[in-house]
């Protein structure tokens, strides 16, 4: 009898990586994998629409991203305003609702208008949530969260022994969102950097060494594939271990 398959995940989380070495090896400046990095989130967010997922979160900009040469900063933004021009009413006619989680007040006005009209303009979708990280940092993210409980707490407006997890929860960029069930990153490093790690708890973790660039309909829907084989027990027993008689 074939096992019962997980159903697919609510939270699919990508870390975009491997656009460098894609162009590297066409003997390409890294602006054209950024490029063909965009065609890949395109793909994506339509494949993504058409399984039926629920939460898609690309992490599109760190904010170690800025210490990057001045160049490719400047052509990561042009490629980030490029989208939101070119991209909005697909995202509208899918019924997508497009969010951003970041810092917002480091970006140029331009940008920080055009993300202000997007998410304003998706806002009465109610299909997939679509979550741009831009200029995100995880550890940045939950140290503010801290500062606000703690401001509140020094302001008499909270007792500390009421902070839990699930309160905590509430303080972050993703509060209106799922923990990501599945968090995936391309291009061959098993690494976080950053990424949504409060968030990451409990989910999968997936490692592909296909870089960004190349990662569409079929890879997204190979690893919705690999995480329905996968048994998910957030810390108790398996269903096997725990009806078992010692
Ligand atoms: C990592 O590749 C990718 C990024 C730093 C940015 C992600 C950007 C895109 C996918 C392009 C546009 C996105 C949108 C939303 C329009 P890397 O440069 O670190 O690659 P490397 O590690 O091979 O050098």
């Amino acid at each position: 009898m074939k096992p019962p398959q997980m159903p697919l995940p609510k939270h699919v989380a990508i870390i975009m990586d491997g656009n460098g070495r894609w162009a590297k090896k066409r003997h390409l400046p890294r602006e054209a994998g950024h490029y063909a990095g965009m065609g890949a989130v395109r793909e994506t967010v339509r494949a993504a629409c058409d399984l039926g997922l629920e939460n898609l979160t690309l992490f599109a900009f760190s904010s170690e991203n800025w210490k990057r040469p001045k160049t490719e900063v400047g052509a990561l933004m042009g490629l980030f305003r490029a989208y939101f021009r070119s991209d909005m009413d697909e995202l509208v006619e899918r019924n997508v609702r497009m969010r951003i989680i970041g810092h917002r007040g480091r970006v140029a006005p331009d940008i920080q208008q055009m993300i202000q009209d997007s998410e304003s303009r998706t806002a009465p979708n109610t299909g997939m949530n679509l979550t741009f990280a831009f200029d995100y940092g995880g550890q940045e993210e939950i140290a503010a969260a801290a500062q606000e409980l703690a401001r509140a707490a020094k302001d008499g407006r909270l007792d500390p022994e009421t902070i839990t997890p699930e309160l905590f929860a509430t303080r972050l960029f993703t509060s209106a969102l799922p923990a990501p069930d599945l968090v995936i990153r391309t291009s061959g490093e098993h690494r976080l950097s950053n990424f949504l790690l409060w968030q990451s708890a409990y989910a999968e973790l997936l490692f592909l060494d296909t870089h960004w660039p190349d990662f569409d309909r079929a890879a997204l829907t190979a690893a919705m594939g690999q995480f329905t084989a996968r048994e998910r027990r957030f810390g108790a027993l398996d269903t096997l271990d725990s009806g078992a008689v010692a």
